[in-house]
């Protein structure tokens, strides 16, 4: 699919067709030409959410960033979310306490897991850094039980580590 745009030649997103890891791939180019040359934080955060969300079927796609000690909700796409997060709460909190990636398979296995939406199944979190801190996390939900594997994690970190080379 090509999205045409005022202010760009066009912008791919990749067939659901190709194997997921060329997907990401052709996803983090895309994500790379749509950011170039803009280092607004709101606008790339948020056209990031949107192109994520739009590549791929997941139910909520979007940013929690570290704000006076809790993870307030930045950038997303899909339905309204919890606005606050506390340190070590939620799959969110505990990403941000741990400094590592979270897959959950199963939400409803995870203790202390927040369900924003009772729709969401799984859940794959991101830990994003400044300086070997945690500023903050992208949080992908899905609607199926077991949506996200061990390429999904390798691509979405991809992903955050174009965004993080354009927001400083
Ligand atoms: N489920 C998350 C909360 C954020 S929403 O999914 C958008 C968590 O447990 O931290």
């Amino acid at each position: 699919m090509t999205y045409y745009l005022c202010c760009m030649e066009n912008l791919s997103i990749p067939s659901a067709h190709l194997p997921k890891m060329e997907r990401y791939q052709q996803l983090a180019r895309s994500l790379s030409a749509l950011l170039a040359g803009e280092t607004d934080f709101t606008a790339n955060t948020a056209n990031a959410a949107a192109l994520i969300f739009h590549a791929f079927d997941f139910h909520w796609v979007g940013f929690y960033w570290v704000k006076d000690n809790e993870l307030v909700l930045g950038a997303f796409q899909g339905p309204v979310a919890c606005t606050r997060i506390a340190f070590g709460k939620g799959v969110c909190g505990k990403a941000w306490e741990s400094g590592k990636v979270i897959l959950v398979p199963d939400v409803n296995d995870f203790p202390g897991h927040i369900a924003c939406s009772a729709i969401s199944q799984s859940e794959l979190v991101i830990p994003i850094f400044n300086k070997e801190k945690v500023v903050g996390v992208l949080d992908i939900d899905s609607a199926y039980l077991n949506d996200f594997d061990a390429e999904d994690e390798k691509g979405m970190q991809s992903l955050v580590n174009v965004l993080t080379q354009h927001v400083g």
